[in-house]
């Protein structure tokens, strides 16, 4: 059996939806979702769908081996960034190398780095009168959105979007394909 944790900041649509997804798996079993916000909307999801959840302050995951610990105490051998606004830390990213990825809501490298995270990105898209947007998957490394891409899936901006609307046909896509590509990606390491 495969055990993932899913690391999350916010509302956690996506984390809800990998784990439905997931939730008859023989070979994948959702552990754990992490989180570094205490008051994060993804803890009360992770409750209803009865997996554990976990906080951790920024001093726990830079200044401390406590989150390590806790994957491997779980043997956690795969990492699913879900809306995480932390870069991950060095010990994290050396244990699980190549096992870390991530979803961001729009066309990498466009769009990506410090402080582009949810809202932001679909507003600067909008503003920059894009006439396509979309999902990356990638692999997770020490630097914001840069790791090795794995998967894109894009759709049409049109001028009566807003980043409200925009948002909405990002999440179906997410929805679409992000439980799918994390099923190809881990059992392929098995
Ligand atoms: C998702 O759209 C995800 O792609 C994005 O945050 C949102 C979280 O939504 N991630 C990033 O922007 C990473 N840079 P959710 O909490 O409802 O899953």
């Amino acid at each position: 059996m495969n055990k993932l944790a899913l690391f999350a900041s916010g509302n956690g649509t996506n984390v809800q939806q990998i784990a439905e997804y997931f939730k008859d798996s023989d070979k994948i079993k959702i552990e754990v979702v992490i989180v570094n916000k205490k008051d994060a909307y993804v803890r009360q999801r992770a409750k209803i769908l009865g997996i554990d959840d976990i906080y951790y302050g920024r001093d726990d995951f830079y200044n401390s081996n406590s989150v390590l610990e806790e994957l491997k105490k779980r043997d956690i051998n795969f990492i699913v960034l879900a809306g995480f606004l932390l870069l991950i830390p060095k010990n994290i990213l050396d244990y699980y190398k190549n096992r870390i990825i991530n979803i961001h809501p729009a066309l990498l490298p466009k769009y990506g780095g410090k402080g582009m995270y949810g809202h932001n990105v679909h507003q600067k898209v909008i503003e920059n009168n894009e006439k396509e947007s979309g999902i990356t998957i990638h692999y997770v490394d020490e630097n914001y959105d840069e790791g090795q891409i794995i998967f894109q899936a894009k759709c049409e901006v049109t001028s009566n979007d807003t980043a409200e609307t925009l948002a909405a046909k990002i999440h179906n896509l997410e929805k679409e394909y992000y439980p799918k590509t994390i099923k190809s990606i881990v059992e392929a390491i098995e």
